[in-house]
């Protein structure tokens, strides 16, 4: 059933109990296939708490924990609102940011590079959506070096961006997928790889060196039939397709429009980012990992949605609107206007 709805040449599945762990099995896939080491993820990622999927992830909760695995190089991936590149425009950030993954591969030595292991929408550091032309540029630089491209899914795929796996809005096909989340809602652990042809041929004449007691666990995987036959049955791709479309994206561009402390929405489908500001320099409303004291703006953000009967999802500086893909669209909007009334507490941050 996966096969069926990942893209073109990814036809089968190997299954662990979450995204840590399809993350960890997928570099080993890719080191195997290609007898090379390295493995190159961005900055501003998560990929789980296993020892190479933390070393690979991009974030504060991989310091305290190195050093653990070797042969992960860290670059940067798009983010138009805060180019690492100085963009002025997609364009641009998707050419720059190309050119700085390619010349990052030079330089590691591409013999030595065995994956490249990206977000296709980045999750939990903020919602970025890949800029035209990326993911299709990180497809073409694989191929010309002979290097794996891994798209981690285990936030983006099932729903979430409105389609069965992120890189469909794209149009391409990585060589390995890693899901976990929602191939079965969350029910019961369960994540696993998807794998292109070529890679499952290099283990159909030896054996993946691999596997665990639980791998493909039949409650799990009933679970995530039952969740993709009601996926299909319930149209609920397709909703939470509308609701980024319909209600999600109308709705943020108001609260924008309406609020100083609004730098940036950004997102799609169900999976949506509000980038909160301090000034017209795009200062963030609190600095990067910040806590304590120095995390007081968001936490009173966050205050205000819960008093008026809001969960929100917070990270540093901004709120994320990622709510379930079987959301109405009436609780969405009850949300949003929640979301409308707590930015007021934002604005009282912001100076012009
Ligand atoms: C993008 C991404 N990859 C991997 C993981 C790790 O998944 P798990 O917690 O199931 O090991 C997460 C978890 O949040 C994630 O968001």
């Amino acid at each position: 059933m996966i096969a069926e709805v990942a893209p073109g040449p990814l036809n089968k599945v190997f299954f662990t109990n979450g995204g840590a762990e399809a993350n960890e099995n997928a570099i080993r896939m890719a080191r195997l296939h290609t007898g090379r080491h390295k493995v190159l993820s961005t900055y501003r990622s998560y990929h789980g708490s296993t020892a190479t999927a933390m070393t690979a992830t991009g974030d504060p909760r991989r310091w305290p924990n190195e050093p653990i695995a070797i042969g992960v190089v860290h670059f940067w991936g798009p983010y138009p609102y805060r180019s690492p590149f100085f963009s002025e425009n997609e364009e641009q950030e998707s050419e720059r940011a190309l050119k700085h993954l390619r010349d990052t591969i030079v330089f590691e030595g591409a013999a030595t590079v065995a994956a490249v292991l990206i977000e296709t929408v980045v999750g939990t550091n903020g919602i970025l959506v890949p800029p035209p032309g990326y993911l299709a540029g990180v497809r073409a630089i694989c191929d010309e070096f002979g290097i794996v491209f891994i798209a981690d899914e285990v936030m983006a795929g099932f729903g979430r961006c409105g389609e069965w796996f992120a890189v469909d809005k794209w149009g391409v096909a990585p060589d390995l997928i890693t899901f976990a989340k929602g191939v079965n809602s969350g029910y019961l652990p369960l994540g696993g790889v998807i794998i292109s042809d070529e890679i499952a041929a290099t283990f159909s004449e030896r054996p993946f060196p691999g596997g665990l007691t639980y791998s493909g666990h039949p409650l799990a995987c009933a679970s995530a039939v039952a969740s993709m036959q009601i996926f299909k049955e319930e149209g609920i791709i397709e909703h939470a397709r509308m609701l980024g479309e319909d209600v999600i994206a109308p709705g943020l561009a108001e609260i924008a429009a309406k609020h100083p402390s609004v730098g940036e929405v950004r997102g799609l489908g169900v999976f949506w980012a509000i980038e909160l500001i301090r000034d017209g320099e795009r200062t963030p409303l609190v600095p990067f990992n910040a806590g304590g004291a120095a995390a007081g703006p968001m936490n009173d953000v966050a205050a205000a949605c819960k008093e008026r009967g809001l969960w929100p999802f917070t990270h540093f500086n901004r709120v994320h609107v990622v709510p379930p893909c079987t959301t109405s669209v009436d609780e969405v909007r009850e949300g949003l206007a929640i979301l409308d009334e707590a930015l007021t507490v934002a604005d009282g941050f912001y100076a012009s």
